[in-house]
Formats: structure tokens, sequence, C-alpha cells
């Protein structure tokens, strides 16, 4: 199961997936663009069983008409890959905005976390994609750092709660990753070390699935993200807080 399937990094995932030989059901909101990713996977994996269902995760209605389809399965990988990285001042938000990027980047996750578990192979890998920026904290990313901290705490929670069953959790923090467009154009704008530390989709995926095949609990993809990571933590937390507020002060994202 992997929802923000049509996305760059959640098409990679589907694509990795599938070369190892298993099947895979898509999920992200546009049934457009699933069907479309579907007929190129099919393509590719002619003897797969790719299946897709349309669902906004932030919808609890929805969701519920996707576990009906999905429920004489059982799921031995689960990759939350969908979330939406909204980034503005926090005041520039409206409702709607606000309750889209919650749910849809932790509440739908957490909940395919419980339906998976309700449904699960032999064995059940779950991959949650977080974000290092839920490490810090992250002024005109607030919303966004906040959902993804929240989703990194519950897969390592979680992951306790499984200790030796057949359920795995792993948390990926990526910095950086060339996915959208508007990412790829970010990214550049970050100099040098912006280039150096960002990673593509199939770097990140390959080592998200490499980690929770080896029961890690929690994965940063990058050398120069781990070292920046660290190199953070030894900073006064009031100072990083500064830096961060200086970096975002000037940028936004709003792709939803
Ligand atoms: N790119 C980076 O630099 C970076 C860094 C760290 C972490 N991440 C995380 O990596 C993940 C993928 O990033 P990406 O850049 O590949 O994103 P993306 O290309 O924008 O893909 C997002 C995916 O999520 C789906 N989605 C969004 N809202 C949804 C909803 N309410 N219900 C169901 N599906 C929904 C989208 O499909 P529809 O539009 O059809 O719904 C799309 O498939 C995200 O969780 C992101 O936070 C990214």
């Amino acid at each position: 199961m992997i929802t923000g399937a049509t996305g760059v990094l959640g098409g990679e995932f589907a694509r990795l997936c599938l070369r190892r030989g298993e099947n895979v059901y898509l999920t992200a909101r546009s049934p457009q663009k699933l069907s479309a990713l579907r007929g190129e996977l099919v393509k590719d994996f002619p003897s797969a069983d790719i299946r897709i269902f349309a669902c906004d995760l932030c919808d609890e209605a929805a969701r519920g008409r996707l576990y009906a389809d999905a429920s004489g399965l059982s799921f031995r990988r689960l990759i939350n890959v969908a979330g939406a990285d909204i980034q503005k001042p926090f005041a520039l938000y409206d409702e709607q905005k606000l309750v889209f990027q919650i749910r849809s980047t932790l509440e739908g996750a957490l909940s395919m976390c419980l339906f998976c578990m309700q449904h699960p192979a032999e064995k059940l890998q779950i991959i949650n994609v977080s974000s290092l920026c839920g490490e810090y904290v992250m002024p005109y990313f607030a919303v966004y750092a906040a959902a993804k901290g929240a989703l990194t705490s519950f897969s390592r929670a979680l992951a306790e709660e499984c200790r030796g069953s057949h359920i795995s959790v792993t948390a990926v923090l990526p910095g950086a990753v060339y996915t959208r467009p508007d990412v790829v154009e970010y990214i550049k704008r970050q100099g040098a070390w912006g280039r150096l530390a960002a990673k593509t989709p199939q770097y990140v995926a390959t080592k998200s699935l490499k980690a929770s095949d080896r029961g890690r609990r929690r994965v940063i993809p990058g050398l120069a993200n781990k070292l920046a990571y660290l190199l953070s933590r030894m900073l006064p937390r009031g100072l990083m807080i500064k830096l961060n507020a200086s970096m975002r002060k000037n940028t936004s994202k709003d792709a939803f």
C-alpha cells in the first residue's frame, strides 16, 4: 500500500517495489493521475497486480471507501508518502488550508497505519515518510514541521509498541529531495550547501526500503543531512530557531 503514489517520491517507491516483484495498491486524490500512473507501470511490469483507488486522505468517509475496497487484501508493506509541504507565515493560512495540511500529513498516515495493522500479511513493514524539518522549530514552516515532528514521534512510539512482533515501523527523515519543479527551484536557490545535501527520489526511496528491511526505526538519508542534523544539535536552540526563521522568511510554497 503506497499513499501519495502519484507524487514524485511515491512513484519512485512504487517502481522499486514492483522491481522487487511485489504487487502494489496505489492511492492519491486524483483518479486521472492514478490511471495515468497505472498505465505507465503496467507497460513496465506487465505481470504485476497493480491496483489503484483514489482517496482524499483528509476525508474520513473517503478513507472508509478505500478501506472497504482493500479489506479483502493483506499488506506486507505500507509506505505513507502523501503529505502537503505548504510553507508560509501561519497568519496567512485559512481554516481549510490548515485542516488540509494537518490531515493529509498526519491524520491520513496514522489512519493508514491502523488499517494495514488490521490487515497484515505474515509480516508488515511500515515506512512513514516524515521530514528532517520535523526535528526543528521552524518559523514560517511551522505547521509542516509540527505535523512531521508528530509523525516521527508517532512512528518511533509505534515501533516500540510493535517490538518483537511481525510489524516494523521506520520513520524516514529526508532533507530536500528533487521532486516537484517548485521544490527543485527552491533547492537551486539554497546555493552550494543546498545542492550538496539534496537527494534524488531514487536515492531516498532506495535508502528507505533498505532501512525498513533492516528493521531500522529512523533513517536520515544522506551523509550531509546526517552531519547537518548532528551539528544543529550542538547549537543553542534559540539560535537555531532564529537561523531557521531567517532561512525561511522570504520563501513560500503552496502547491496544493
Ligand atoms: N520534496 C522534498 O524536498 C521533501 C523533503 C522531505 C520530506 N518530503 C515528504 O515526502 C513526501 C512526498 O513528497 P513529494 O515532494 O514527492 O510530494 P508531491 O510530489 O507533492 O506528492 C504528494 C503526493 O501526495 C498526494 N496527496 C496530497 N494530499 C493528499 C490527500 N489529501 N489525500 C491523498 N493524497 C494526497 C498527492 O496526490 P494528489 O495530488 O493526486 O492527491 C501526491 O501523490 C511528502 O510527505 C513530503 O512532505 C519531501
